[in-house]
């Protein structure tokens, strides 16, 4: 697809410094270059932005930075953002009041007399099109005739946050093609930039590629996408880009290399296992778990190989933590050492050992660790709240599921009985409050479970680890639902919006709960879960696990 075409109509509205609270950012508090960059024989061009607030500049937070285009609505009406999170889009028209419906989320509509009646009944929300930083590196528009694709495409996300599941939003109805650079979607104002007054930094955002191809042939279309998947992996091998003669963006033997391997020790059955597809990321120093909350800084990520192997190439050199997370493990990996990256070196760190947090054989579980509740149960959309795109997978993402949870638990809070329940059915994907009449209480869940043998002298650790948290406090109480001060509280925690946004983890939040033996009966037990805040349908948490751990019985 040499030398496509792009369709001349198209309204590019080059948007790279737009700045959501543009109050932020004014010119006496940063300054910004913008680069373009065309390759002759290339189907497309290539920007950067150099963002810089200098040594005298005052104080300013950044919040969210993207590139946005709009495209003409009369041409591009099919959008792909991955193999199977592709469709046609309804116009932008209709999402007007006269074609639409508010919904409760002011960003949501329904569909009621779109210009396309295909659309009529469905609901249309830009945040059903998010996706996570690793996974939404080329995303764009289709347009049939002449088929032609847009395409954003982001060969490598070192200049993006908070790591490789980071959120952001993507395509959506406008025509808009947007990737979000900065954002705190999915996270909450904790990953807001902050700068003091005075404070150094400079940062360079991209380059990204905007790659337009075409075919001859409408029927032909499909291979639009395939091919825009091809281009990403061309552009991820070409990073990073010898063409892009910034001082601030250093070439490929201006940067280091790290290596190692990652294996996780469990202290109670004193065992090693490779850590497979396990996260290994460099990111600022700080610490452990801090690169979720960081922004100023660059980050390199992999995922290691099922031996635990791992390389990270092309590092800018500086100092940096080396922090990873195992798929299958709860908690947090961070190498104790500052690692300096310096031009042209590789660094081997050897076998690194990650020793999850474990005091105690395991009574039971709930889920799967992995910072995601989609394990768990997802309920049906509302029937008349509707996303066609995500009637079998994804299902998390469709419209209204806080709501489904007062539909499925009218009269009683969710109870979970150990080896009675499964948490595929059983456990409801997010603690959301209950909607009372329009008024919305918090929920107290219980988990039942038996104990044959109790060792009341000995300690139990109940891990809590959560996907999500928004505006919540999970308090925790053992077998007296009215326990005052609860055993435990999470205070205030969480911003991430996630139910709101239909998102399936938000941050990740990691609670150990010390229970007395004491406190627990042999026989039937009870652990009451209280979110405790109401007022609004988006409140709540999403889980990722549970568990319980006895006592070591040699112990006692
Ligand atoms: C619908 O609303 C839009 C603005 O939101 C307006 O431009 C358009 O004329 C309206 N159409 C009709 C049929 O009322
Ligand atoms: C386009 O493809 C269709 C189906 O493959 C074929 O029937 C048609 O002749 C093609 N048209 C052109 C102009 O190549
Ligand atoms: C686990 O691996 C580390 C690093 O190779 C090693 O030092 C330790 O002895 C191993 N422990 C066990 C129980 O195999
Ligand atoms: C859990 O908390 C207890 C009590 O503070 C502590 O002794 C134990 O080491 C903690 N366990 C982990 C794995 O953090
Ligand atoms: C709350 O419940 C009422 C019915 O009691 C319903 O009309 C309303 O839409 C619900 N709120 C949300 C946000 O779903
Ligand atoms: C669950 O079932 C297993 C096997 O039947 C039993 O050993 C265990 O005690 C039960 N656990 C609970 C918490 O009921
Ligand atoms: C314990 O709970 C089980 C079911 O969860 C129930 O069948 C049993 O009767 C309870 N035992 C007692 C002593 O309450």
């Amino acid at each position: 697809m040499q030398g496509a075409q792009i369709c001349l109509a198209i309204v590019v509205l080059v948007n790279f410094m737009q700045i959501l609270h543009a109050n932020y950012i004014t010119t006496s508090s940063s300054i910004q270059w913008t680069r373009f960059v065309l390759l002759r024989g290339s189907s497309g061009f290539y920007t950067y932005a150099i963002y810089e607030h200098p040594k005298d500049f005052p104080g300013f937070t950044l919040t969210n930075t993207r590139l946005a285009f709009k495209l003409n609505k009369l041409w591009f009406n099919y959008m792909a953002m991955s193999d199977y999170r592709q469709r046609k889009l309804p116009l932008p028209d209709d999402r007007s009041p006269n074609r639409s419906e508010a919904l409760a989320y002011p960003e949501a509509v329904l569909l009621t007399d779109p210009i396309e009646p295909e659309f009529k009944g469905e609901v249309d929300d830009k945040y059903q099109y998010s996706g996570e930083a690793k996974d939404i590196q080329v995303h764009g528009w289709i347009c049939s005739n002449p088929p032609t694709g847009l395409w954003q495409i982001i060969p490598n996300n070192e200049f993006r946050s908070a790591g490789p599941t980071k959120q952001y939003l993507t395509s959506h109805v406008g025509p808009t093609s947007l990737s979000v650079l900065l954002s705190t979607h999915y996270s909450g104002q904790e990953l807001m930039a902050e700068f003091k007054d005075g404070e150094p930094w400079k940062k360079v955002l991209g380059p990204l590629f905007v790659y337009a191809n075409s075919a001859k042939n409408e029927s032909d279309s499909q291979q639009l996408w395939e091919d825009a998947k091809q281009q990403l992996s061309v552009e991820a091998k070409r990073w990073p880009y010898t063409f892009a003669v910034s001082d601030d963006y250093p070439s490929a033997d201006q940067r280091g290399s790290i290596s190692g391997s990652l294996l996780v020790y469990d202290s109670y059955l004193k065992t090693n296992t490779s850590a497979n597809k396990a996260y290994v990321g460099f990111a600022a120093p700080g610490d452990v778990g801090s690169w979720q909350r960081e922004s100023k800084g660059y980050q390199f990520w992999t995922t290691t190989d099922d031996k635990g192997h791992f390389t990270i190439e092309n590092i800018r050199p500086g100092s940096y933590n080396l922090y990873a997370w195992v798929p299958g493990f709860i908690g947090d990996y961070k190498y104790n050492d500052i690692v300096d990256i310096t031009a042209g070196h590789a660094i081997d760190l050897g076998d690194l050992v990650y020793d999850h947090p474990r005091d105690g054989p395991i009574l039971w579980e709930i889920g799967i660790p992995d910072r995601s509740a989609a394990e768990f149960f997802i309920p049906d959309p509302d029937p008349n709240l509707v996303n066609k795109l995500y009637l079998t997978r994804d299902r998390y993402r469709q419209y209204g599921l806080w709501q489904r949870y007062t539909d499925l638990y009218p009269d009683e809070d969710l109870i979970y009985t150990v080896n009675v329940s499964t948490y595929q059915k059983d456990w409801f994907f997010a603690q959301v409050t209950r909607n009372v009449s329009n008024t919305y209480q918090g929920t107290t869940w219980q988990i039942k479970f038996q104990l044959d043998k109790l060792i009341s002298s000995g300690t139990y650790y109940l891990r809590l680890s959560l996907a999500s948290a928004t505006d919540s406090e999970l308090q925790v109480r053992i077998n007296d639902r009215h326990e005052n001060p609860p055993l435990f509280t999470t205070g205030l925690i969480g911003h991430d919006n996630t139910i709101a946004r239909h998102g399936i983890h938000g941050l990740y939040w990691l609670y150990n709960v010390t229970i007395p033996g004491n406190k627990l009966v042999q026989g039937n037990n009870t652990i009451f879960l209280t979110q405790v805040w109401g007022l609004s349908p988006w409140r709540g948490i999403l889980y990722d696990y549970i568990r319980l751990e006895a006592p070591v019985a040699d112990a006692y």
